[in-house]
């Protein structure tokens, strides 16, 4: 199961990138509403605000608000610190993605490496493995993120890997398909819990399970959506200046340090961000569901990652935890201060501040609800095309 201690052989040359150039969008989940949201940094700072037609970048602001639908009844904030009396049972699964683990044989994966130096033996010095909640049906979103980022296997000396976090779905014909994509690609996790968005929370920890229970401690575990675009170049390179810092200043080696990484929002870092009280708001959050004024600091769903090292004993959590129906504030906020990690282990990844619109390393859409942007396949492919140059001009492998 270890992956590091294996050898990859590639051509190998270093190098990441500079950062890019973009545009961004913004998607609310469920149906569309007019509502504004805000993003603040560490510090309180509004760095964007958004609403349904555009995104602002900001320096101020006054207005939070953030993602909530409804599940289970929740009565306090304290009630997360406390254990429910019954255990979650453990999420079983459908589909298992394949190859994940296993160290590569670049013979059997038929991968085309460009721009390293020839003949180098190379072992990738850590891995990434993004979990990406999709809609059962959004067979189209899949495909082009197979076709896009989802295609690159290594960039420079990190190992990347994708898994689509499935749900359950009645319609067989549907299912059918699912099971078509899972011969193909292999690379689909599907649990037997509910799909919708309300129940977000059990899906995520059911993949925070597979990865708990599959992936090496040393590995890298990110969550992201199938509607959101992150500039990979950009950001591995920003990750990777994070892990050799902290293994300078903390005077750990590689595998310690990975094992020991906080959690980086790569999107952003909600900051003492209030649960939306007003009851017309779809993001509605009473103060029966959750009493206290503000969230703890948490990282916006569009990407994050954990260390599996912290994801297993936040994956235990989860299972005796009362579930929020964000499940980014959930997961990276509460669950976290649950575990007893301050707030020292959140960190937000983002270029130098003040950063300006065209160097965001993001671009997170609006989904079928809107509807001026239906079609986000067409999006996400036509915003990877002007992101694509950055990383093609890196040492690279896709399959
Ligand atoms: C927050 O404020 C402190 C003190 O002014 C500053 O040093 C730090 O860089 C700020 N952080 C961000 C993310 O703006
Ligand atoms: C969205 O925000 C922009 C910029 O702040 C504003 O001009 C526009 O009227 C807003 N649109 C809606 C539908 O609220
Ligand atoms: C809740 O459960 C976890 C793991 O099952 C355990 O480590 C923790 O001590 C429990 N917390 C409380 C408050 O009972
Ligand atoms: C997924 O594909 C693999 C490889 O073909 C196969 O072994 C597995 O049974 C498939 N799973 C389902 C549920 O069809
Ligand atoms: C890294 O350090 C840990 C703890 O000191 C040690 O157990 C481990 O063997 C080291 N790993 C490597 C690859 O040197
Ligand atoms: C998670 O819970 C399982 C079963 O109770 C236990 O065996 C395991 O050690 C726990 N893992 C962590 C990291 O707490």
């Amino acid at each position: 199961m270890r992956f590091t201690g294996k050898i990859l052989k590639l051509l190998v040359g270093i190098g990441l990138v500079n950062y890019t150039i973009f545009v961004i969008f913004w998607q609310l989940k469920g149906t569309m509403n007019l509502n504004t949201r805000v993003a603040r940094n560490q510090n309180n700072t509004a760095l964007w605000k958004s609403n349904t037609s555009s995104t602002t970048l900001l320096t101020t602001t006054t207005t939070t608000t953030t993602l909530s639908t409804t599940t289970e009844s929740v009565k306090d904030s304290k009630s997360y610190m406390n254990n429910v009396t019954t255990k979650r049972p453990e999420a079983t699964y459908i589909i298992e993605p394949r190859d994940i683990v296993e160290p590569y044989q670049m013979s059997d994966y038929n991968f085309k490496c460009q721009n390293y130096k020839r003949e180098k033996v190379f072992e990738p010095s850590w891995t990434m493995v993004i979990f990406v909640k999709s809609k059962a049906s959004n067979f189209d979103r899949r495909k082009v993120i197979r076709s896009t980022w989802g295609k690159y296997k290594v960039v420079g000396s990190v190992r990347l890997e994708k898994v689509f976090v499935l749900g359950k779905v009645e319609e067989t014909e549907i299912q059918t398909k699912i099971k078509l994509e899972n011969e193909t690609n292999g690379d689909m996790l599907q649990y037997t819990g509910p799909d919708d968005y309300r129940n977000m929370p059990l899906k995520i920890s059911s993949a925070m399970q597979w990865a708990a229970h599959n992936l090496p401690p040393e590995f890298i575990y990110a969550s992201t959506d199938d509607d959101f675009l992150l500039n990979f170049a950009s950001a591995l390179k920003l990750i990777q200046q994070r892990i050799e810092t902290r293994q300078q200043t903390k005077k750990l080696n590689l595998t310690e340090t990975l094992k020991s990484l906080p959690i980086y929002c790569l999107y952003y870092k909600g900051d003492k961000t209030k649960p939306e009280r007003n009851k017309g708001n779809k993001y509605y959050i009473s103060e029966k569901e959750y009493s206290t004024e503000t969230y703890p600091p948490y990282c916006g769903g569009g990407f994050y990652t954990i260390s599996v090292e912290m994801l297993r004993e936040l994956h235990n959590l989860s299972r005796v935890t009362i579930t929020l129906p964000m499940d980014d504030v959930w997961v990276t906020g509460l669950l976290r201060q649950k575990l007893g990690r301050g707030d020292d282990n959140i960190e937000i990844i983002q270029p130098p501040k003040p950063v300006p619109k065209n160097k965001i390393i993001w671009k997170h859409f609006w989904g079928d609800y809107g509807k001026k942007q239906k079609n986000i396949p067409k999006m996400l492919y036509d915003s990877w095309r002007a992101w694509e140059p950055e990383i093609a001009s890196k040492p690279f492998c896709i399959r």
